[in-house]
């Protein structure tokens, strides 16, 4: 009551007297620092606390250079009885900043929630409903017209699973009322920046791929769509390692992209190594839009932690701003400044890289600085299956390729090309990357039919008639199975180099390589020799990539979940797990190896974005694991069908033993092939865990601790779309114990292989 009282006079008193205005932001600040990148910086402000703390106030009007009504523009606080309009909160934050010369982003028009219960309830017709939506774009874009720079119009469209999200507004008025509403908002505000702004995007994944078709169908209908705004609510277990990644996948489409709602939640309590991870996370976010040159803000969902949504919103977590309570600096607040003032892109990054994960279409998106995007041409295809369910890949039949408009690589300084590569076809040559000379390609990465090699080809002149130059592989090259190649041109050594899978396999000396200055090709040469099959994640240095960058470059991984104090994943796709906000701990990892292991109290788990493994194909999935308790079921790894796990990697109570099954359908009468391990489970030790599904054989494997210790013949396995999941399946049987290093394979690992792990 005290307080109330305390607070309402508060407000009063700042009604009755406005703080002079200073001219945001202080030197040192965030907005001033972010000011030097070209950027703006900024926070959700919570209307009511603005009102109240002069704490507050002073630390927003000092700190950043951008504002966000956290709730104030949304339909049912403007609009809670209809034709009843109250602006009180909005005008407060529009005002606030307007007089600090703030810009405002206005949030948000469109939303399937946060909406009034007469809109909600009411009985409308189609076209009612359409007038009422129209009828409030229009007026808040005109109200705050000239003041609000940039408008969140449609504030997320997506299911995660990349449909449109159901919604009264879908549901009612159709897909249509997105370009509607972006029509709407620039008829009221021809100035207003218009955002498409979701949450879940900040790695590549269906919603992420979905919504970037979703923008470029919208620009090619000429609906006004200025931006995307990645919302970012994360952990500071994430690893945020695709960011920057889809960041540029969105702005070459020719759209602004901003970092609209970033905060970073940690399970309460916190303690010094989680405020480093979160520290960590804010710099990865931060770094991501520096990197980006479309990049124009960065906004926070509140800036201390005594203001944020998130103990609320994600009962469990909290601590998710870089200030704390008080207002005093955690070293997420260290870390953005530093980055702010000191980032500066890597000098060893790739100067090309198309991981042809696109949404169908004929454009392919440089995911590298250099904005060098293909189209592809003829029977080429964006959409195959790529290394990953969710992940897609160029393919072709073999009558199509893929081009940039201008050359990439350098031809006569040293350079580096790679790509992963499925052959289907392999009764011509078929090139996978090259890049176009005068009547010869400068390069060929490629297949060769002739020897039935991959090699690595420079002619030794842009005209005919030429001597070829070839790296050749010694390995024979394997059909239908994913592989990466890179070709090496060293110029100081005049040698080309070809690895395969990571691996040297063939060298040429004595090379002479001449400038090469046409379009790069993937999928085809100058002259034809198409791929048959499927390609993805080519990329080129402006460099000779040494032996132990290529071995990692070609990392076979589709996921590397290492739980050192984040649930992020090391491997090239960059899938990051999430965790539950209790029941998971950071626990010691096996004696002698570095890092933390995940500890589950039978009550946490850790979920993948979506399916990991094409479980109807062969896959290998190991982890260490090192049981707590031995009293019932109990999954390490599993991944979701419909009604059963395609795979279950647990300990099985009747045996007492390690088992791998897999039930032989997605029903629940189906039967159970069980691998059962021969040796015993031990209660509070380690033991390395692999189970392999090897399609060719049609063998269930399972190995402990390196060896195989059981076998199942003629196994079946089918297709699971749901996600894989780590310390559970979807029907709850849970691990109790420790958990490290889970690791996923889109291929049968064989004995040695598993030894060697
Ligand atoms: C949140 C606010 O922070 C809360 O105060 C409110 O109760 C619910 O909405 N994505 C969005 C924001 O676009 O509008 C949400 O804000 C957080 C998630």
């Amino acid at each position: 009551m005290r307080f109330l009282l305390h607070a309402l006079v508060a407000g009063v008193l700042v009604l009755l007297s406005p703080a002079p205005a200073p001219a945001a932001p202080a030197p040192g600040s965030l907005g001033a620092l972010a000011a030097t990148r070209g950027i703006t910086f900024g926070t959700a402000v919570n209307a009511d606390v603005l009102s109240t703390s002069a704490a507050y106030r002073d630390r927003l009007g000092a700190e950043f250079t951008t504002v966000t009504p956290e709730d104030a523009m949304k339909w049912a606080v403007v609009e809670p009885v209809r034709g009843q309009h109250d602006w009180a909160r909005a005008d407060a934050v529009v005002d606030f900043a307007v007089a600090r010369g703030q810009a405002v982003r206005g949030h948000t028009l469109v939303w399937h929630t946060s909406l009034p219960a007469w809109l909600t309830t009411g009985t409308f017709t189609t076209d009612e409903l359409r007038g009422i939506l129209r009828a409030h774009i229009e007026l808040l874009v005109t109200r705050y017209r000239g003041r609000v720079t940039a408008w969140d119009v449609v504030n997320e469209a997506f299911d995660a699973n990349g449909s449109l999200r159901r919604s009264i507004w879908l549901d009612r008025l159709g897909p249509g009322y997105i370009a509607d509403a972006f029509r709407w908002a620039r008829a009221a505000d021809p100035d207003a920046r218009l955002y498409l702004n979701d949450y879940d995007i900040e790695w590549i994944g269906p919603k992420s791929t979905a919504l970037l078709a979703l923008v470029r169908q919208l620009r090619a209908q000429n609906v006004p769509v200025d931006g995307v705004g990645v919302q970012a609510h994360v952990m500071a277990s994430a690893q945020l390692s695709q960011l920057t990644r889809t960041l540029r996948r969105f702005a070459a489409l020719g759209v602004d992209v901003a970092i609209t709602e970033l905060d970073v939640r940690a399970p309460l309590p916190t303690d010094a190594a989680a405020l480093a991870a979160q520290a960590r996370v804010y710099r990865r976010a931060v770094e991501a839009c520096l990197a980006v040159e479309r990049c124009r803000s960065i906004t926070m969902w509140g800036f201390t932690d005594a203001h944020s949504w998130i103990p609320a919103g994600f009962p469990g977590w909290g601590a998710a701003t870089p200030l704390d309570a008080q207002y005093a600096a955690k070293p997420a607040y260290t870390a953005v400044q530093n980055t702010l003032s000191a980032w500066q892109p890597p000098a060893d990054a790739p100067n090309g890289w198309w991981w042809l994960d696109d949404p169908a279409g004929v454009t392919a998106y440089d995911a590298s600085a250099g904005g060098r995007h293909v189209t592809t041409e003829g029977t080429a295809a964006l959409g195959a299956e790529g290394r990953a369910p969710g992940v897609s890949a160029y393919g072709d039949s073999g009558g199509g390729g893929a081009a940039t408009a201008a050359p990439v690589v350098r031809t006569d300084a040293s350079y580096t090309v790679s790509a992963w590569v499925r052959l289907t076809g392999a009764s011509e040559a078929r090139v996978a990357v090259s890049q176009d000379g005068p009547e010869v390609s400068g390069f060929y990465l490629m297949y060769q039919q002739y020897s039935d090699r991959w090699e690595f080809t420079v002619p030794s002149a842009g005209r005919l008639p030429v001597a070829w130059q070839t790296a050749q592989a010694s390995v024979v090259p394997q059909r239908d199975v994913w592989t990466h190649l890179a070709g090496v041109y060293d110029a100081a050594g005049r040698r080309l180099l070809i690895y395969v899978n990571g691996t040297l396999a063939g060298q040429r000396d004595g090379v002479v390589s001449w400038p090469a200055t046409g379009s790069l090709r993937i999928g085809r040469s100058l002259s034809g020799a198409r791929f048959a099959g499927r390609i993805a994640d080519v990329r080129t240095w402006p460099r000779a990539v040494g032996a132990a960058e290529l071995r990692a470059v070609a990392d076979p991984r589709v996921a590397v979940w290492s739980l050192d104090s984040h649930t992020g994943d090391a491997g090239p796709l960059g899938l990051d797990a999430t965790r539950s906000p209790s029941g998971v701990v950071w626990a010691a990892g096996r004696t002698g190896t570095p890092g933390t292991a995940v500890a589950l109290d039978g009550t946490g788990w850790l979920d993948a974005p979506g399916p990991m493994l094409r479980t109807d194909q062969s896959y290998s999935v190991a982890a260490w694991v090192r049981p707590a308790d031995l009293s019932g079921y109990r999954v390490a790894v599993s991944q979701d069908g419909a009604v059963r796990s395609a795979f279950y990697l647990e300990y099985h109570p009747d045996y007492k033993r390690w088992a791998y099954i897999v039930p032989t359908a997605d029903t629940t009468t189906g039967g159970w092939q069980t691998a059962l391990s021969a040796s015993a489970p031990a209660k509070d030790a380690w033991a390395h865990l692999v189970a392999v599904y090897d399609a060719g054989r049609r063998q269930l494997r399972l190995y402990v601790d390196g060896r195989l210790e059981a076998t199942v013949a003629n196994a079946v396995s089918w297709r699971a779309h749901g996600p894989l999941r780590i310390g559970r399946t979807a029907g709850g049987s849970q691990w109790v114990g420790a958990i490290d290093d889970v690791r996923l394979y889109p291929a049968a690992l064989s004995d040695a292989e598993v030894a060697a792990l």
